[in-house]
Order: structure tokens, then sequence, then C-alpha cells
């Protein structure tokens, strides 16, 4: 098979039409750690894919990311494809990798992603663990990018303000923020969280931005929203787990599925 990753894409989202009978698809979901207890609440499933069942998908490694591709029908009759698990820069299978479920979702002609993720707080002030926040802007700080070339692809307005202003409607209580993205797998500093804080961001985590910037350039309306899972380091007293952010999850599944399905019928 061809290594071309959108080539490799494309055959993805036609073994995810074989296996769902379906020829098309509305939205997808990207599941964050912290978000796949969630899923349930979206709809009622059509199937469930593996991503060894898929040509360019791996399992991820970590705890609690899943791993699987579950089709979904909504209540108002709209087909998500939800990624339970995905895949991040720091397992070291590198930026393809880490955006080739965009591509897919975007081959299998979705026009809408909703990107979630677990984020530490960096403005414990006005923020609490188990709250959602609406990514309104990123700060890139992985040092990578899913694009190679001479394309220079605006990104003014990567996550939607029509889409943030949907959400606003359904929750009014929820906050906006914005989200910086380190590689990881370590935790940051507090010197390093201190930084962030000063350079304008208001949530930290290892993933979406790589994911937000393919979906732009595959023409996709992007929504993001981060759960606060923990402050930053050094913001609080607790030194950081992951254990925690999965818990948080459990602990919010309720609220958060309800804001998802509340969101998927009116994208
Ligand atoms: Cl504090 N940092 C990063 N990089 N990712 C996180 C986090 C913190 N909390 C949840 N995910």
């Amino acid at each position: 098979m061809s290594n071309d990753p959108y080539t490799l894409a494309r055959a993805a989202a036609d073994a995810l039409r074989s296996a769902s009978g379906l020829d098309t698809f509305d939205v997808a979901l990207v599941m964050g750690s912290g978000w796949v207890p969630a899923a349930d609440a979206i709809g009622e499933t059509v199937t469930e894919i593996p991503f060894t069942d898929l040509p360019g998908f791996s399992a991820p490694a970590v705890a609690g990311h899943g791993g699987k591709i579950r089709v979904i029908r909504t209540p108002g009759g709209r087909h998500a494809l939800v990624f339970l698990g995905r895949s991040h820069l720091y397992e070291g299978r590198g930026v393809d990798s880490v955006v080739h479920g965009v591509r897919t979702a975007a081959a299998a002609g979705v026009g809408t992603i909703v990107l979630t993720n677990a984020a530490g707080g960096l403005r414990p002030e006005t923020q609490q663990v188990g709250d959602p926040v609406l990514i309104s802007d990123h700060i890139n700080m992985t040092g990578a990018n899913p694009i190679t070339g001479t394309t220079f692809i605006d990104l003014t307005e990567v996550y939607s303000r029509r889409l943030r202003a949907l959400v606003h409607e359904v929750d009014p209580t929820i906050s906006e923020g914005v989200y910086v993205a380190f590689r990881g797998p370590t935790y940051e500093t507090p010197a390093e969280i201190r930084m962030l804080r000063t350079l304008g961001g208001d949530l930290i985590g290892m993933s979406t931005v790589l994911e937000a910037i393919a979906a732009r350039e595959a023409g996709l309306d992007v929504l993001g929203v981060s759960l606060v899972t923990n402050p930053g380091a050094g913001l609080a007293d607790e030194p950081l787990n992951h254990e925690e952010v999965l818990q948080v999850g459990r602990e919010t599944a309720a609220r958060m599925g309800t804001l998802l399905s509340k969101i998927v019928d009116r994208l």
C-alpha cells in the first residue's frame, strides 16, 4: 500500500464504509482521556471497529486511551465517527500517526470534528476541576506540524466561532480558553507553568493542536473542548498523575455526555 498519508486515510475511510455499511458520515468526535466514559451518551452504537483493523492506525500505548472507532447514530439521525483513543506525539510514531484519524474522518466525508482532551488548568482562580472549557485558540509548543511543503495555511480561526457560539447557547456557563500543547510525556515544571500563564495560556495538554491544524488543512470546522482534570504543576499542592485524569473523567461522564449529545445534533 502507498505510504502517502492522504492515500492511507482514504483507504481507512473505505474500510470504515465497508464495516458500517454507510456511505458517508456527518461528524467526528475524538474522545481524549477523561472523555471516553461520556461516549455512551452520544447515541446508539451501529458498530465498533478496532484501530488494528484499519489501515494506518495502531493500538494506543496508554491505559484509558481506548483504541477503536465507534460508529454512532445520534437521536437526530446523524452518523458520528467517535474515536475512542488517539495517537500522541510522545508515543513516538510521528506526526502523520497523530493526525491519521482526522484525515480519515475528512476522507469519510465529515464536515465537522469535535476534538476533546483532558487538560491541566493554568487559571485555578477561575477554573474548577471537572469543568469543560471551550478552546478559543491554541499555542503549539510541540515543535511539530502535520503539514509539509510550501502551502501556507491561515490559522486565524482554527476553532470555529460559529460552533463556539452554538455551544454557548447549549451551555451558557461554559468558559473559553487558550490551549497550549507540549509534546510530553512529562508534565511541566512549575517554572514552565508560570511561563505559560505569562504567555496567555489557559489550558495545558499534550494533544489536539496538530489534529486541529490537519483538520483546517482538510477544510473541516473544528470545535475543541478541554476537561480540566487538575491544576498545572506548582499551582496546587498535589503532584500530577494520569489516574487522577481518568478519575475526573469517570466523575464527570454524565455532564460531558449531556454536553456532547446536545452539541452533535445542533452542529
Ligand atoms: Cl498539567 N500537563 C499536560 N501537559 N497535560 C495534562 C495536564 C498537565 N493535565 C492533564 N493533562
